[in-house]
């Protein structure tokens, strides 16, 4: 979604602000723009498409601009009007410049009133309304963090603003209410100011997370906050982040997609460390001791809620959680969930995935509930997200950042929180688990073997992606714990190469699906050897006796299945049917790479995406 970067302070901002709108990419985006102060005028360079454009209307010459210390920068994702360079942020109205992040909900009412006022606002958005309600109250004398306050308790909706005006140079005033905001001091002198901390890190990790209803002041001097209703000066905690500005390079790898496919066992290491303890815990699976872990104990059961690929990961969650730990357990999709009207049980608690800790249908989930006083847990990959704060309790996966737009790694990490999770619980309640948490351990090794770019899992999975790609569409299937990981793999696939492609149960296949196989399609059959093997194979008869193509995969050394596929990856004997999905996702995420390069599409950032979802 939209992506804000401020900066006032000692460094030239110009650059300083295209380097932070490119770390915001990722988030997704048709526009762009920056503005900043020349002279004591604030000057606007913007346009529809890529950051690019807007990099070349400073023709690589910076040197005019070294003068230049304070500015915003938008990468804005159409909501109200197209992406034109007419929309695109920052915005001007009069001597306000604005760049505005998530929806006004009373924007016609705001239009009408602007209009009364004698505006023509010049573009078909939100925002420039909300620059001409600042104008308005600046003109009757106020400052322009008090005009920013005023005008911002009159809309309704859930946005974010950071604001410029000429009549006060060097200050930008930031107000949160849904949308994130990130800011932090810069050790130079000055203030930091993002919709994530990407842009931030590489300056100072120790960051600030605005709560709905903060307003920040950034000058030279530093950051002030205060609170939107009552406009008193409020305290607020740094939190310090532990992610690297290395971490957000592609550091050799031609996609951030692939690098972050390849950091999969590094991520499940690092999310296995923190989340347990080895040294003081009895348990096997030794969950290290916090408040969560205390909800989960008190739990008679679990209603988990999460979007896209995190529903796929609960979906898993449901399976380990009811085989291991037998707590009745039901998933479903937020933005589903918060409208129907659920049987909440007393006992139940329910827990919110996202990796970005800002999904807005995630969220409303949490706050319905804690409204109702039901207990909430929240489990994201981000420190100091909007569900840290606001659950009654959270675990972090430590993937660290995730840059490319498809979720893969923060999948990994989420699928292993909920393994051990059940492990941990599955033990207080019987289950002889000792022996799994010991494969769980070893599974990053084996897993950095299967991803060596010179073996027959990659020469495999390429083979099967640049004959496959011609061809119409795609099923994966799978059952049991294979099925979360098919939907996923056409999720995937659909995202980065725009194929159609379906995800079904195998055993679904029957029921309607199969009218669809002929000679043009490929069906994916996820086929390890585990309880299901034999069912799944019945499946992939069915299918390819009616033509389809089939691409296998499962347990090296099977030779049924291989002799029933065109194309066969065989993943190493012997794993525990638990550990199977993180090796089959691995290879359906890198299937989907392959065959996004072979297409040419822009992998890291498809198109129509957004990697945080914060608006319903
Ligand atoms: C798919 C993808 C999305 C997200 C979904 C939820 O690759 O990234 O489907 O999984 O938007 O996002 P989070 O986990 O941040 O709530």
């Amino acid at each position: 979604m939209c992506g804000i970067v401020g900066y006032v302070g000692k460094r030239p901002v110009v650059e300083l602000l295209l380097k932070g709108l490119k770390r915001l990419e990722y988030r997704g985006y048709d526009s762009a723009g920056v503005a900043f102060f020349q002279n004591g005028k604030i000057e606007i360079k913007k346009s529809e498409g890529k950051l690019d454009n807007v990099a070349k209307q400073f023709k690589e010459n910076f040197e005019p601009y070294t003068n230049s210390y304070c500015g915003i920068g938008h990468t804005r994702w159409a909501t109200h009007g197209k992406p034109t360079t007419q929309n695109a942020h920052p915005h001007r109205t009069g001597h306000v410049v604005l760049v505005h992040n998530g929806i006004i909900e009373n924007y016609q009412e705001i239009r009408s009133e602007i209009l009364n006022h004698g505006h023509q606002p010049a573009s078909e958005t939100d925002t420039e309304l909300f620059g001409y309600l600042v104008l308005d109250e600046m003109n009757k004398g106020l400052s322009l963090k008090d005009a920013v306050r005023k005008s911002f308790l009159s809309i309704k909706g859930s946005c974010s603003v950071v604001v410029l005006s000429e009549k006060e140079p060097g200050t930008i005033i930031g107000v949160r209410h849904g949308s994130p905001l990130v800011v932090a001091q810069d050790p130079l002198g000055g203030a930091l100011l993002a919709s994530d901390a990407q842009p931030i890190i590489e300056y100072n990790k120790e960051v600030v997370f605005l709560d709905h209803g903060e307003i920040v002041v950034g000058t030279e001097k530093g950051i002030d906050f205060f609170d939107l209703k009552s406009g008193k000066s409020i305290e607020k905690k740094r939190v310090s982040l532990d992610w690297s500005s290395e971490q957000l390079d592609k550091q050799g790898f031609p996609h951030y997609m692939l690098k972050e496919i390849y950091e999969q066992p590094n991520a499940f290491v690092d999310t296995l460390n923190l989340m347990i303890d080895r040294f003081t815990a009895k348990n096997p699976f030794p969950l290290a001791k916090q408040p969560g872990v205390e909800l989960l104990y008190k739990a008679k059961e679990l209603q988990i809620v999460a979007c896209g690929t995190s529903y796929h990961a609960i979906l898993l969650g449901k399976y380990w959680l009811e085989k291991w730990a037998k707590i009745p357990t039901q998933v479903d999709l937020s933005s589903e969930f918060r409208y129907r009207a659920p049987v909440i049980k007393p006992g139940t608690l329910v827990i919110g995935v996202t990796q970005s800790g800002e999904t807005a249908d995630t969220l409303a989930v949490i706050r319905d509930m804690k409204q109702l006083g039901v207990p909430t847990l929240g489990l994201t990959n981000v420190r100091g997200s909007t569900i840290s704060r606001e659950a009654d309790a959270v675990f972090y996966t430590a993937s660290g950042p995730e840059v490319g737009v498809a979720a893969t790694k923060t999948f990994f990490t989420q699928m292993l929180a909920f393994l051990l999770w059940a492990g941990n619980l599955g033990f207080n309640h019987g289950a002889k688990v000792s022996y799994l948490f010991q494969k769980i351990v070893e599974l990053p090794h084996l897993l950095k073997d299967c991803l060596s770019p010179d073996g027959e899992i990659i020469s495999e999975v390429k083979n099967a992606a640049k004959t496959l790609f011609p061809m119409k569409g795609f099923f994966f299937i799978g059952r049991g714990l294979s099925f979360p990981i098919a939907l996923e793999g056409a999720l995937k696939l659909k995202e980065i190469s725009y194929v159609h492609a379906e995800g079904y149960a195998g055993g679904e296949l029957k029921h309607g699906p199969i009218a669809m196989i002929d000679d043009q399609m490929v069906v994916v059959v996820l086929a390890p050897q585990d309880c299901w093997h034999d069912k799944t194979i019945s499946n992939l008869e069915e299918v390819k006796a009616r033509g389809a193509k089939i691409l296998g995969i499962g347990t090296r050394g099977d030779k049924m299945l291989s002799s029933l596929c065109h194309h066969f990856v065989g993943l190493p004997p012997g794993v525990e049917e638990d550990l199977m999905p993180f090796l089959l996702v691995t290879v359906v995420q890198l299937f989907s790479y392959e065959l996004a390069v072979l297409k040419g599409t822009d992998i890291d950032q498809p198109r129509n995406l957004a990697k945080s979802v914060t608006v319903e």
